[in-house]
């Protein structure tokens, strides 16, 4: 068995790639294991130099490829989701390696990803414009959507390659040529896929991606450079501000998709099962690690006590291990930072009269895991309804009517992802109004979708990646009046 235990080694790329070159900057980037908490690899990285490189390769690069059918850009991206279906078992495995969630999991997210790039190959030919009456007979007004121009996209560890393609795809679908920045601690899945589109034909220039161990020395060159167009950035909310005032020294588009704080609400009119077992997706995939986890469970009093005891016996059932370990079903935090944080939060609502009734500790093992956890009677002023727990803890609060519960779910500066289960028709209605957030998930714990539109409101964002709004997102509107027609 080879080194990494890859069917294709060569998907185990350890240099940045910049106009279709594999560069070694001089600033080397440790990726960890976090299942293990131990090296894993190093990569060449870069700063400031090997960004503006990359910069320059994809405004090289943006003629010959916006000029390209939509057809061909199309059938290159096409050529990359089937490589990287083909190369799910791979992918998946260095998508472990370096997250440390499930392999399983991984494959999955492995899946998520390639459907972005899929449904965008699609996409590439549905970029329409329009004609509009005119109000002097003498002219005719046309509207056409023309790519932004060159794109950059930050990507953070969470989802390591499926936050890549939700920007890349609609990108370089329309025209746009990218410069990528993905997370310092899982910068091996952006490599491989890097390699997987230079074999898909993806043109030298077109997807550029640069590691660097500073995030600022890589980022702030294109945050100055006019030519970078556009940034799409996917973080936390806290430097997504930061971001939104420094694009606008060159007045760049931009994509926010920051942080959330998701309400799950069961009703009393909700089928309690289903809602467990929605409730098990929502908030234990990746460990808990997702802006659209639950991360505050509102259960009416009618049904609170049923619906807790159902859901500490799944909790209580769950197996935490190692990502490569075939019965493992939740995997590492990411960093022993990420496991002071949820220590953090537990402790704080344990001390303002909150109760653990599973799990509530790191587990005696090598690598960052925390047991899966619940607690229970947490109040909404409480630090851990407050802000993103980012790991495996369910949080559960109480609510007594449809008004409160939804005041309630709706009493954070977060608006991404909301979740409720009920059955009543009405209420299904009036709730999936009244709730302000970007994504409302009625009796289901999934929502995303490459063909749904996937974004937050207030703190939580600006724009949407996914579906037909994802590509308008990356062009730009031109006008043409034409006269002279008689
Ligand atoms: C995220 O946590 O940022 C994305 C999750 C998803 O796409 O489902």
């Amino acid at each position: 068995m080879a080194k990494h235990a890859l069917k294709d080694e060569g998907l185990w790329k350890t240099r940045c790639y910049i106009g279709g070159e594999w560069i070694a900057g001089d600033e080397p980037v440790e990726v960890r294991d976090p299942g293990k908490d131990e090296a894993l690899a190093e990569v060449a990285g870069g700063g400031e130099k090997l960004a503006a490189n990359a910069v320059d390769a994809a405004s090289d690069a943006l003629a010959d490829w916006s000029g390209r059918t939509a057809e061909e850009r199309g059938a290159i991206l096409r050529k990359l989701a089937d490589a990287m279906g083909e190369h799910e078992d791979d992918l998946g495995r260095i998508l472990t390696l370096e997250h440390g969630k499930p392999l399983e999991e991984a494959k999955g997210e492995v899946r998520y990803a390639a459907s972005f790039v899929s449904f965008f190959a699609g996409e590439a030919t549905r970029v329409y414009g329009e004609t509009i009456p005119s109000s002097d007979r003498d002219k005719r007004l046309v509207v056409f959507r023309q790519p932004v121009g060159v794109g950059a996209g930050i990507t953070p560890w969470n989802f390591p390659s499926a936050m890549i393609t939700r920007k890349l795809a609609p990108a370089l679908a329309v025209g746009c040529t990218f410069v990528l920045k993905p997370s310092k601690s899982t910068p091996l899945s952006a490599l491989a896929l890097a390699e997987l589109g230079e074999r898909a034909g993806i043109p030298k220039g077109v997807f550029n991606v640069v590691v660097g161990p500073s995030s600022s020395e890589v980022s702030q060159p294109w945050l100055d450079d006019a030519r970078v167009r556009k940034l799409s950035f996917t973080g936390s909310t806290e430097v997504g501000k930061k971001l939104y005032e420094a694009c606008a020294g060159t007045v760049k588009k931009l994509s926010l998709e920051l942080g959330g704080n998701a309400p799950f609400l069961v009703f009393d009119d909700a089928d309690l099962d289903a809602a467990v077992d929605g409730c098990m997706k929502a908030k234990f995939r990746n460990a808990g690690q997702s802006c659209v986890a639950a991360n505050r469970i509102l259960v009416h009093s009618k049904v609170h006590d049923a619906f807790v005891e159902k859901l500490m016996a799944k909790i209580k059932a769950l197996r935490a291990g190692y990502g490569l370990d075939a019965d493992s079903e939740v995997g590492p935090l990411i960093d022993q930072d990420a496991v002071d944080k949820v220590k953090e939060l537990l402790a704080d609502a344990k001390k303002s009269g909150a109760e653990v009734l599973a799990g509530g500790s790191e587990l005696d093992r090598k690598g960052f895991f925390f047991a899966p956890s619940l607690v229970s009677d947490v109040e909404p002023s409480m630090r851990i309804a407050r802000e993103e727990i980012f790991g495996p803890i369910a949080s559960v609060l109480r609510f007594d009517d449809e008004d409160e519960g939804v005041a309630m779910a709706n009493d954070v500066p977060f608006g991404l992802a909301s979740y409720f289960y009920a059955r009543d028709l009405g209420r299904v209605w009036r709730v999936s109004e009244a709730l302000e957030y970007g994504m409302v998930g009625v009796n289901t714990g999934m929502i995303s979708d490459a063909s749904a539109p996937f974004g937050g409101i207030k703190e939580s964002g600006l724009g949407r990646e996914g579906s037909r709004h994802g590509i308008d997102d990356w062009t730009e509107l031109k006008y043409v009046a034409m006269a002279g027609i008689g």
